[in-house]
């Protein structure tokens, strides 16, 4: 079942966020809203495992800020209008605008948490409340699905800028053809979906999902990968809307550059962006399993890998760096 994100909770953790003691009824008087309002926005806090202490005659208190989402500040801030939804919790974001059809393009859907949250290749995405970003954008290309193969590294560019203009400038790397790792560990995945196609134009979900103030202690056995988060890197809880809004507008940006120009003209600032040129790697598909040094990637998106004396492009797969 999908909930939309309501302004009361996002005032009510704002208020929250300063750490102190808060009475429920000048929290109640703040918002607008009686006592068992409050309590029923705490009650909401804790069934989302937020860490919240209550106590008779105190009140409440966060044990650490939780700014949430604000599709007001989302809206206001992005230099592009697009329709954007945003969730208290919902199945996954690239479900909610699939099954869209209106004909609004490029509209964005950001949820606090997802119940199944897809990676790529069947995969889940560990998604709890409140954590990350988990967003996605539907947009349309003047394409057909042939040339969408260098989408993904596209999108890998994209977040890369983002990040680098939040401050996380070294030690990224963007593996073809989807992950953002940092120091080796993911930090950011893309799973796209390719959705219909008309009259040479494709319909196609992105869908981003951003490590933000993930910390190891809010993790038991969820995630099967090294990874890390902005919080783990910089030290700092972040205020994921800037953080979004920097995501998108990239993520728009390279999406509309792509749209115009095709791959060929990202290429380099791919193989420059991604750090990924000269490393040894295995590259793995259903039907075949390869390891070589990556040498290039062509005009197509695809990797081109040295191994065993020859050459060649592979594309449709996944691949693990070796060194
Ligand atoms: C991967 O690295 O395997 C891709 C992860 C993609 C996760 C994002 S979170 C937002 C969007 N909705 C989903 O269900 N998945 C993507």
């Amino acid at each position: 079942m999908s909930k939309r994100l309501n302004s009361s909770l996002i005032r009510l953790c704002d208020l929250l966020s300063d750490g102190q003691w808060h009475d429920g009824n000048a929290l109640g008087d703040a918002l607008s809203l009686s006592r068992s309002g409050v309590w029923k926005g705490i009650k909401k806090l804790q069934q989302y495992e937020v860490p919240i202490h209550v106590k008779r005659g105190k009140g409440y208190q966060l044990t650490e800020p939780l700014w949430l989402l604000n599709p007001e500040i989302i809206k206001s801030d992005l230099t592009i209008p697009c329709e954007c939804d945003v969730f208290e919790s919902i199945p996954s974001t690239n479900d909610f605008l699939r099954e869209i059809h209106d004909a609004t393009f490029p509209r964005l859907c950001f949820a606090e948490e997802q119940v199944k949250g897809k990676g790529r290749l069947g995969r889940d995405w560990y998604s709890p409340f409140g954590k990350n970003i988990y967003m996605s954008c539907s947009y349309v290309f003047h394409k057909d699905m042939s040339e969408l193969a260098g989408l993904s590294l596209v999108v890998s560019l994209a977040i890369l800028e983002a990040l680098t203009r939040f401050g996380i400038k070294d030690e990224l790397l963007a593996k073809w053809p989807n992950d953002i790792l940092y120091q080796g560990k993911k930090l950011a995945g893309t799973l796209i979906e390719i959705q219909a196609e008309s009259n040479g134009a494709t319909k196609v979900i992105v869908g981003v999902g951003l490590n933000v103030n993930l910390m190891p202690y809010h993790v038991t056995n969820e995630i099967d990968q090294e990874w890390t988060s902005v919080r783990e890197i910089t030290g700092k809880m972040v205020n994921r809307n800037e953080l979004a809004v920097m995501l998108v507008e990239s993520l728009f940006h390279y999406l509309q550059r792509f749209n115009v120009q095709g791959f060929s003209t990202l290429r380099k600032d791919w193989l420059e962006a991604s750090q990924y040129l000269g490393k040894t790697i295995e590259f793995k598909n259903a039907n075949l399993s390869v390891i070589g040094k990556v040498v290039d990637v062509n005009e197509q998106g695809h990797l081109v890998i040295e191994h065993d004396g020859k050459t060649g492009a592979y594309s449709a797969g996944d691949t693990t760096i070796i060194k």
